[in-house]
C-alpha cells in the first residue's frame, strides 16, 4: 500500500551546509534502494519531510531518522493512503529557504513566521505539490 507521511522536526544545533548535504547524499542513496521518495524542506531551523512509498517501509524509514541526533522535536503532520506519488522522480529532493519558496511556505501558513507544526496535512500536502509543480526542488 502506497502512502504519504509528512513530519517536522527541528535541527539540532547548528547544522552546516555540510550536514544537509550529508542527509540528503544518504537519504537518496537509500531511498532508491527502498523505492521511497520524496523531498526535505529546511526552512528557520525546522525540518518538514515528505516520504512516500510502501507503507511499511516508510514506517522503518521513519523510525530509522528518529534515532539521528541532528534534530528533535519530530511530530508526524500528516499519514495518507494515495493512489500515485508526487515525488516520483525524486529519491530525497531538497527545498531550501529561498527567498521565492519562503513566500510559498507563507501562502500556506496561519502565522508570518513558518511553523509547520501548526499548519494542516492538506495545507502541508498543497505545499509539497507546489514546490514540485514551480521545480523548486533541488534534484535527488
Ligand atoms: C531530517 C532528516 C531526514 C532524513 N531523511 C532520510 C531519508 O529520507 N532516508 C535516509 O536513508 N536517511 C535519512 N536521514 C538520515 C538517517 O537518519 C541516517 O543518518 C541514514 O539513513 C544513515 O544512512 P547510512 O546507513 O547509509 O549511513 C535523515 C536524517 C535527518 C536528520
Amino acid at each position: 500500500m502506497l502512502i504519504r507521511l509528512i513530519y517536522a522536526s527541528r535541527t539540532a544545533g547548528v547544522l552546516t551546509p555540510l550536514d544537509v548535504r550529508d542527509i540528503v547524499q544518504r537519504s537518496q542513496r537509500n531511498n532508491r534502494r527502498l523505492g521511497i521518495t520524496g523531498a526535505l524542506l529546511l526552512s528557520n531551523g525546522i525540518f518538514l519531510q515528505c516520504l512516500e512509498g510502501d507503507h511499511l517501509a516508510v514506517n522503518a524509514l521513519y523510525h530509522r531518522i528518529l534515532l539521528d541526533a541532528r534534530h528533535t522535536d519530530p511530530a508526524i503532520l500528516s499519514f495518507t493512503e494515495i493512489d500515485s506519488r508526487m515525488y516520483a522522480e525524486w529519491s530525497m529532493g531538497l527545498v531550501t529557504s529561498t527567498e521565492a519558496n519562503q513566500q510559498t511556505f507563507l501562502k500556506y501558513s496561519p502565522q508570518a513566521e513558518f511553523d509547520p507544526y501548526q499548519m494542516r496535512g492538506t495545507a502541508l500536502t498543497a505545499l509539497f505539490a507546489e514546490m514540485v509543480a514551480h521545480a523548486r526542488v533541488l534534484p535527488g
